[in-house]
This record gives structure tokens, C-alpha cells and sequence, in this order.
């Protein structure tokens, strides 16, 4: 009787280290996540980690520089770390590519291109001119498409996304674009006017547009709000953005020479998401410098801000 006694608290002592021990060891594990908002994305990029048969979404960012570029580029670039199968392409508006830019491209652990188009002094926005006054950014992102024309071939799977430093981006937008057939488009938050743009949809067809500003526009939809197949623009080898376009039109310029409206792929389920806004950065005040550099202790140029 006393031998089976201590035969069984034997067991009970076993089993239930046994049980504390693989608990010790699971508090250390990553979730496997199954009923996080994160599990699509998860599951994206765990299903072809090391495969090589995802299409490449091309990142076209247009910069230029201001006291603030490195900061909106740092979260930028933080963001585009978490989706897998992407070529981050940055464009300065500049005579030369810039170190503060380099530097920061070279730390962002992204595969990306380098490159630097300066825009005309005609085109170019002065300091004191409204930014709507001219489209930004059209030279380098014609300089991105020029870059693809001539190192990617229609036979390689891609989209191409032109996604501004300062707007705000969910990782789920660019889930949305990866399968891109021709131009697949969705609403766009804080733009216009409104609290967002959108195309609408009827029976998984574009059959218009939600938006308030110049509604005659061909393709009402600001440049965050769509995507385009690389073997489509490579397909078509003088589309590009239009420089002397209409203010507005910019985004109409090009998708005129891709796409009919009918053609248009609506995401973010059927356009009724809104997973991309059009934020704005406030301009930094820094009118102490010029007062610590005439008294000679003016900040270090040699850091990076
Ligand atoms: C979009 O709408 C179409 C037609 O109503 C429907 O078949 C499709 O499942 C919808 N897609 C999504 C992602 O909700």
C-alpha cells in the first residue's frame, strides 16, 4: 500500500513539472497569431519566406530636401519593412544624390535604388508658392519609370505603387496591390477636401467616383490611391506623367494611356477601406538656429537631423 502511494505522487510529481516546464519554455515563443489583425500579413510573408514566385511591388518615392526629409523617409522606410518582395525606388529632386539620403537608404536593411533628377527651375515650387501651385515630384517619378524601362522586362511580375515620403501607410494597402493585373485602385483618406477619396463600386466594377474637387478629371484619384502591373507599363513605352498637365490632372495624364475606367481593379473590399492617408507634415520651426549661429555656436552640419 505505502509503495503504491509513493508510486503515484511519483507520477503526480512528473507530470506536473513536466507541465510547468513546458509552460516556462512557451512564455519565451512568439504567438503563432492565428487570431491577430496581423495574421494575413504574417501568413504572407511565413508562406513565401524564401520563395522567389511573389511579384515585386516597386516603392516610387519622389524626395526632396527639407529639414524634415530624413524623418518622414525613417518612418517611410519602417513601414516598407514589413512587407516582403519589395524594391523601395527614391528619387531626389536634386543635381546630385545626396549623402543624408544615401546614407539613410544604405542603414534601411530594404533592397532599393538610388537615383536623383533635378526638376526644371521653371517647373520648380518656390518656398513662398502654395504647394498646390505645381505638381511635385513628376520629373522623378518619369526618372523611376525610365530606371524600370531599362532594367526589367515585361516577362517580370510586379506592380509599381507611387507612394509620397509624407503620406501614412497600413502594410495592408500594399497586400491589396501584390496581384495587380492592369491598375487596381482604392479610397484614399484625407484628400480633397474630404475625409477621403474613393472610387465607386457596383458589382465589383469602378462605375465612378466618390470625390468633390475638379470632378471632370478623367481618373479622379490622388496618386496613393492606385497601383500599376510593371508588364503594363512596359508594355507601354512612352506612358508617363505628363509635366505640363493640368493641376489635378497629374494622376489622369498617366493612367489615360493604361487604362479605361471599366479596366480599373477595385481593392480594399470593393473600395470601402480606407487603408492610405494623405497626411500632411507640419513645416519644423527652427528660426534659433540662425540665432545660435550668429553668436558662433550655431548646430554641428556634419549630423544628420
Ligand atoms: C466585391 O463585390 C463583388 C460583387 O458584388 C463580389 O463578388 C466580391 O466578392 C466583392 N469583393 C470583396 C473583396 O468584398
Amino acid at each position: 500500500m505505502r509503495l503504491k502511494l509513493r508510486n503515484i505522487f511519483l507520477v503526480y510529481f512528473v507530470v506536473s513539472s513536466a507541465g510547468l516546464m513546458y509552460a516556462l519554455l512557451q512564455l519565451g515563443q512568439q504567438c503563432d497569431c492565428t487570431h491577430s489583425t496581423n495574421y494575413a500579413l504574417r501568413k504572407e510573408q511565413l508562406s513565401h519566406r524564401g520563395k522567389e514566385n511573389l511579384p515585386i511591388i516597386y516603392v516610387v518615392t519622389p524626395t526632396f530636401a527639407r529639414p524634415h526629409q530624413r524623418a518622414e523617409l525613417t518612418r517611410l522606410s519602417q513601414t516598407l519593412l514589413l512587407v516582403p518582395s519589395l524594391h523601395w525606388i527614391l528619387v531626389e529632386d536634386s543635381a546630385e544624390r545626396t549623402a543624408a539620403v544615401a546614407e539613410l537608404l544604405a542603414q534601411s536593411d530594404l533592397p532599393y535604388t538610388h537615383l536623383n533628377v533635378q526638376t526644371p527651375l521653371a517647373m520648380k515650387l518656390k518656398d513662398s508658392d502654395p504647394n498646390w501651385l505645381k505638381p511635385r515630384g513628376v520629373e522623378q517619378r518619369n526618372e523611376a519609370l525610365r530606371w524600370l524601362r531599362e532594367h526589367r522586362s515585361p516577362g517580370d511580375r510586379g506592380v509599381v505603387y507611387f507612394a509620397d515620403d509624407d503620406n501614412t501607410y497600413s502594410v495592408k494597402i500594399f497586400q491589396e496591390m501584390r496581384y495587380t493585373q492592369k491598375v487596381s485602385v482604392w479610397p484614399v483618406g484625407l484628400v480633397g477636401g474630404l475625409r477621403y477619396e474613393a472610387p465607386l463600386v457596383d458589382n465589383g466594377k469602378v462605375i465612378g467616383f466618390h470625390t468633390a474637387w475638379k470632378t471632370h478629371r478623367p481618373f479622379p484619384i490622388d496618386m496613393a490611391g492606385f497601383a500599376v502591373s510593371l508588364s503594363l507599363l512596359l508594355t507601354h513605352p512612352n506612358a508617363r506623367f505628363d509635366p505640363d498637365a493640368e493641376r489635378g490632372f497629374l494622376e489622369s495624364s498617366l493612367l489615360g494611356q493604361l487604362v479605361t475606367l471599366r479596366e480599373l481593379e477595385p481593392r480594399a473590399d470593393n473600395c470601402t477601406k480606407v487603408w492610405v492617408w494623405h497626411t500632411r507634415t507640419e513645416k519644423p520651426k527652427l528660426k534659433q538656429e540662425d540665432m545660435l549661429e550668429k553668436q558662433g555656436r550655431g548646430s554641428n552640419p556634419k549630423i544628420f537631423v
